[in-house]
């Protein structure tokens, strides 16, 4: 067998005949900047995820640095954000100019309960990552925020569709940020992002700051820049969005056949709480010591594999920061991602736990 980690390619023709519909639709109407779409988009978003406010931008990276910038985080700021996540998270707090603090994470790679300990005179915020899609304990973060006056960003690249007590990922901070990027659950064609919040002077800033600071045309009220979704991509959200529910309901199938056939093996950690709400089975992580020989033993079988991620960021070139970091470390050299996405078959979800029976009997 054949397993790619991942492969786009197998969209069913349903779908495929869908998108090019869609595609053709908005060729005809000929409108390629805002428009229809991009509205409906943002109107089915804040249905889904009971969202007051949500304003789809260019990508998942530019989405955490404009709520920064709307929330005015800036040259002298600190921000928390946890040693184990995507680049871009630390990344645009760098780009406003203001410093990442890390610190560690669980053994699941979500921020440590104890974040609060890095707190400074100088630290105006935290980005709590709901990593391989499972959320962060957002009441008690929300709550440990307030208590030191800090304003909260979600990066919720990874976790769409995550509810925690009925309460969207995204939902719970002064901003919430998404990723449309192809490989997530909700992925666009191409790159697209978006910025939930509740409140409406932040919809008004983030509205403004990715469209050159104007609200109304050749009005500009401070410098901004371009950041708006590809309507394109909007419109192939909108197609994906009507089949979200149904493939949720097949990678949490898949999930729980990885989790029966695998709970056994004392050697390995399987992914908490992967069944819940809060966790919208976006990644599969394993963990074990012997990472890298199954990586090696699944590849020889025909099974992709991925590692989210091989470096913990405290020790990338850019950001070098001291510090312990055990549990982020951890994970980056015992976690493996297994192949889980809609477009696998069942007997394929067994090959792999099958695979990864006999590597440790
Ligand atoms: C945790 C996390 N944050 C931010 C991003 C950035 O999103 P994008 O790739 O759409 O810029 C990603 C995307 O991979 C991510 O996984």
């Amino acid at each position: 067998m054949n397993i790619p980690f991942l492969d786009l390619q197998r969209m069913d023709i349903e779908l495929k005949d869908a998108l090019k519909s869609k595609f053709a639709e908005m060729l005809n109407a000929g409108i390629f900047s805002g428009g229809r779409e991009v509205s409906l988009l943002e109107s089915h978003v804040s249905t889904y995820l009971h969202s007051p406010f949500s304003i789809a931008c260019a990508n998942g990276t530019d989405a955490i640095e404009i709520a920064l910038r709307a929330l005015q985080i800036g040259p002298g700021d600190e921000v928390i954000v946890p040693a184990m996540t995507w680049v871009s998270t630390a990344e645009v707090v760098v780009m406003v100019g203001a410093k990442p603090v890390f610190w560690d994470t669980d053994a699941n790679g979500l921020l440590a309960a104890d974040w609060e300990k890095a707190v400074t005179s100088k630290t105006k915020a935290v980005i709590p990552v709901h990593l391989y899609g499972k959320m962060v304990e957002m009441e008690r973060l929300i709550a440990q925020a307030k208590k030191h006056k800090l304003l909260v960003i979600e990066d919720g690249a990874q976790s769409f569709g995550s509810f925690q007590g009925g309460k969207a990922a995204g939902t719970y901070g002064h901003v919430g940020c998404l990723s449309f990027y192809p490989t997530k659950n909700l992925g666009a064609l191409g790159e697209a992002g978006m910025c939930l919040t509740n409140s409406l002077e932040l919809n008004k800033r983030i509205r403004m700051i990715l469209n050159h600071g104007q609200l109304v045309r050749d009005q500009h009220e401070f410098v901004g820049r371009n950041s708006r979704i590809d309507s394109l991509q909007a419109g192939f959200l909108n197609v994906f969005l009507t089949r979200f529910e149904s493939s949720q309901v097949l990678r949490k199938k898949y999930a729980s056949m990885y989790f029966k056939q695998l709970t056994w093996l004392d050697e390995l950690q399987l992914p908490t709480g992967i069944l819940e709400d809060d966790y919208n089975a976006h990644l599969f992580v394993i963990q074990t010591v012997r990472r890298d020989e199954l990586k090696h033993f699944l590849l020889k079988k025909g099974i992709g594999t991925a590692i989210h991620y091989p470096y913990i960021l405290p020790d990338m070139k850019p950001f070098h920061h001291g510090g312990d970091f055990q549990n982020a470390r951890n994970l980056s050299q015992k976690g493996l991602s297994l192949p889980l996405n809609p477009w696998m078959k069942e007997s394929e979800i067994e090959y792999v736990a099958e695979a990864i029976q006999d590597f440790f009997t």
